[in-house]
């Protein structure tokens, strides 16, 4: 099955962090860093935060619990937009909290939507940029905007969990994607979470991390497990950060590959948003689910979105260019021969 349903990393995982992962078992009898002092250390550097501003999680799912744990209970509720991270309603839900969806702007996030929702009792809005399963992005322009607005009582959770993917498309495209940490280092509000998951390729490992203003820390590190992380998860992360082929070699993939599989699914007669991650956001302009079913007949998995309100849209992870030539394959063959012209038990 060629998995392109869940953004993961098409090269796998760094050589280097595979390399630290194995040792890291050699001594996987003792108890891991609970501080993960080495890689928040490194993280701290290359982000330029202070490493006691910065939570090294199981995930930045984890993060999301945390910080729902933390700020929500009965009574309260987060907003974020529709068709967004399934996660972000899970999280506050399971803190007995309620979620509100505001409505998009055609496929965009819409910030307006969210300031009009915003009452006594919402402390938390969780903004995906880019936009999992939209790939639309906000720019740093409208975040900062939005922040000024929104009041202290309300911690904005910026998650960039497709950072790494947008910036590079950013700088191509001339266009301010993210001032993010300048807000954890400014304001007391706003939490940026990012994650070894994407790009690094360490999805499996699951480690993630959230950058939190000094007083908030405080209360989200209390709700953490202790060793909830594993020393190799810890290693494999660490020497992943130092592994800058395997990153450039992934991004510069996924923005050749995205072009030419818009325009291979612009030739079937699909839309296509310009996407801002690693994954592509397709209306095929029939029913999503059964698209989705026949592709896995040719061995290919893809999302299909009912389940986000889009029952006409997949949500298609760029590959290798092999993986994605197999996709564009499978999906002439299918736009070719619809349903009903197939005969059954072929
Ligand atoms: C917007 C967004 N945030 C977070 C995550 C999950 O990150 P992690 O694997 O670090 O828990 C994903 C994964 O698909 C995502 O799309």
């Amino acid at each position: 099955m060629i998995r392109l349903d869940a953004n993961e990393n098409p090269f796998g995982p760094s050589p280097l962090a595979v390399e630290a992962a194995a040792a890291a078992l050699n001594i996987s009898n003792l108890y891991p860093d609970d501080d993960s002092i080495p890689l928040r250390r490194k993280l701290a550097d290359v982000h330029q935060i202070p490493g006691e501003q910065i939570l090294i999680t199981a995930g930045s799912t984890q993060m999301l619990s945390l910080l729902c744990q933390t700020l929500l209970g009965p009574g309260l509720n987060a907003i974020t937009s529709e068709r967004s991270f399934v996660v972000y309603g899970m999280a506050v839900r399971a803190s007995g909290a309620q979620i509100i969806e505001a409505p998009m702007r055609g496929d965009h996030i819409d910030l307006a939507a969210i300031l009009d929702l915003i009452n006594e009792h919402t402390r938390l809005i969780f903004l995906a940029n880019p936009n999992n399963p939209t790939g639309t992005m906000l720019d740093a322009e409208s975040i900062e905007q939005f922040i000024a607005e929104v009041h202290r009582h309300v911690v904005i959770v910026l998650d960039e969990a497709y950072y790494e993917f947008a910036a590079y498309f950013a700088e191509r495209r001339k266009v301010n994607y993210s001032g993010s940490l300048d807000y954890v280092r400014r304001t007391e509000n706003v939490v940026v979470l990012r994650t070894f998951s994407k790009v690094h390729g360490l999805a499996g490992l699951l480690i993630g991390y959230g950058m939190v203003p000094a007083e908030l820390m405080g209360y989200c590190a209390r709700m953490r497990n202790t060793f909830s992380l594993s020393s190799v998860a810890q290693a494999a992360a660490l020497a992943a950060t130092a592994d800058q082929d395997h990153v450039l070699e992934t991004l510069a993939n996924n923005a050749e590959q995205a072009q030419i599989l818009g325009v291979g699914l612009s030739e079937l007669g699909f839309h296509v948003l310009p996407t801002w991650a690693n994954f592509l956001y397709c209306n095929v302009v029939q029913e999503a689910a059964a698209f989705a079913h026949r592709l896995r007949e040719h061995g290919i998995s893809v999302r299909p979105l009912e389940a986000w309100g889009a029952p006409g849209c997949i949500r298609v992870s760029i590959g290798t260019p092999q993986q994605n030539d197999a996709f564009l394959h499978a999906a002439q063959e299918i736009a070719r021969r619809p349903p009903d012209t197939r005969v059954v038990g072929q």
